[in-house]
């Protein structure tokens, strides 16, 4: 059965995106397109349209990631029909998905991404936006690490 997986922070352009492109790439090397499939969005609008942050860009190509999607807003009348799993980089984008679910239906699709990650210290990946070049490497290690454990927990 094909699960499909949302990645989700506020812009859409840094972490979400970085999401994105790392489970991507492990469903393509580990052939498994034919279960598992992801997208990724932002709860807020500012971005709609965008390509990802140059940094994130920068930073994820480094490491042979591509980044082929352009940034949408979290949509309450489809996305939470349209997904198996929404996962959150914080707790403020948690806050505002399950926001959207007014009657709570949809509240065990809406995890935090690092809650799949081996050994996480910290539950969050923190915003890189205002930040210099080792937050965004940090959040490739974040997403590689969640998205591994992802992959083990879905596919199977
Ligand atoms: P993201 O990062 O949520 O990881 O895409 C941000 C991108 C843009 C803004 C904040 C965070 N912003 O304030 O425009």
């Amino acid at each position: 059965m094909m699960k499909r997986v949302l990645f989700v922070c506020l812009g859409n352009i840094c972490r979400s995106p970085t999401g994105e492109a790392v489970l991507k790439r492990m469903i393509q090397e580990n052939n498994l397109s034919h279960l598992l499939a992801c997208e990724s969005a932002g709860t807020a609008g500012y971005h709609i349209g965008e390509r990802p942050d140059h940094r994130t860009r920068a930073h994820g190509e480094k490491r042979g990631y591509r980044f082929d999607s352009l940034a949408q807003q979290f949509d309450p009348k489809k996305d939470f029909e349209a997904f198996d799993l929404i996962v959150c980089m914080d707790r403020s984008n948690l806050q505002n998905v399950l926001r959207l679910d007014l009657t709570g239906k949809y509240r065990d699709k809406v995890k935090l991404l690092m809650e799949f990650a081996i050994d996480a210290s910290n539950l969050e990946v923190p915003d890189p936006y205002y930040e210099g070049a080792e937050a965004f490497e940090t959040v490739i290690d974040l997403c590689e690490n969640a998205c591994r454990g992802l992959i083990h927990s879905l596919a199977r």
